[in-house]
């Protein structure tokens, strides 16, 4: 079934059949129902219109077991089918793939601001090559808004103090609508932007020629240091914070004995309100950088401990090595 409803935009990423045809399928349940329906009543009601005397007996009626059980069936059938349908293709969408690449992405009252893993800025654009699965950690600074790509069917919500993510794999180079779907205030409308989807050559020559910052982890050590972090957060073990290096993604321990993976919500969390959940076996003695740190400085805090531990991986791992390298050569520029 590879075609496509009138009034779509073109399908440019690798969900975007899938989510059609989920829709397709819903839309057209719905039509052969309405229709059934509609005919019905009408047919039903030309039928048995009154043309008999108005003292007339009806006749009996019977139960029909036969009957109750088709019309119980056949509906909880159709319904289970739209439901695991409906499952398994939001599954696929709410998980990026392993080896997605991670764009920074901050919505504000009225632009998108965006940050590559190699330290390129840009503003109501994103460049990406084709074929990368690509995810976007997505914060906002002020109000809620949401990240839209029509051709790529993804749509997610970008809401202040929570991370959000959104991962696609471009599947044909070309320029793609960006819309805010979110009504964020009076520009609302003009908070639109363009995703180019690039030959990786093509964006590999953009990265080299774009305006590049510090990479992201980069920016993210610097404020590190400045907020006094390495202080409590040794490189070793015996700090009076828990050691950094490696912690992310690993199961930890907290002080009331639950269990916590270490994510990018947790991270935040822990910079943001330290004493919620402390690590099993330290003090809550960390001060909370609520409003001492934007929501871009948070990222990056978040990016460099994230970076801290793909150099332990690095090894086995070839994509935190690739990024590695890149923040490396960002951090030089
Ligand atoms: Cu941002 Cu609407």
């Amino acid at each position: 079934m590879n075609f496509q409803l009138p009034f779509t935009p073109e399908q440019a990423s690798s969900m975007a059949l899938e989510v059609d045809q989920l829709t397709i399928y819903l839309v057209a349940m719905t039509a052969i129902f309405t229709t059934l329906i509609g005919v019905m009543v009408i047919a039903f009601a030309v039928k048995y219109r009154q043309r008999v005397p108005s003292d007339a007996v009806g006749s009996n009626f019977e139960n029909s077991a036969f009957l109750e059980v088709t019309w119980t069936i056949i509906p909880l059938l159709i319904v289970l089918v739209t439901f695991g349908w409906g499952l398994k293709v939001f599954f696929r969408l709410s998980r990026p793939p392993a080896n997605a690449v991670q764009y920074y992405v901050s919505g504000k009252q009225w632009m998108w601001k965006i940050q590559h893993p190699t330290g390129q800025r840009e503003i109501n654009e994103l460049h990406v090559p084709v074929g990368q699965p690509t995810e976007l950690v997505m914060t906002s600074e002020d109000v809620i808004h949401s990240f839209f790509v029509p051709a790529f069917r993804v749509k997610q919500d970008v809401v202040p103090g929570r991370t959000s993510k959104l991962w696609f794999t471009p599947t044909k180079p070309g320029r793609y609508h960006l819309f805010c779907t979110e009504f964020c205030g009076v520009e609302h409308s003009k908070m639109i932007g363009t995703v180019v989807v690039q030959e990786p050559n093509e964006y590999q020559a953009w990265l080299a020629g774009a305006p590049a910052a510090k990479s992201t982890a980069g920016a993210g050590a610097a404020l590190f240091a400045q907020h006094a972090c390495n202080t409590c957060h040794l490189d070793q073990e015996g700090g009076r914070g828990p050691l950094l290096a490696g912690i992310y993604g690993m199961e930890i321990e907290l002080a009331d004995g639950s269990k916590v993976i270490v994510d990018e919500a947790y991270l935040r969390e822990s910079i943001l309100h330290p004493t919620a959940k402390v690590v099993r076996g330290y003090e809550p003695l960390m001060p909370s950088f609520q409003g001492q740190v934007t929501e871009e400085a948070l990222v990056q805090l978040v990016r460099y401990v994230k970076s801290l531990s793909d150099t332990k991986t690095a090894s086995h791992a070839s994509r935190p090595a690739t990024s590695t390298t890149r923040d490396s050569q960002g951090a030089a520029q």
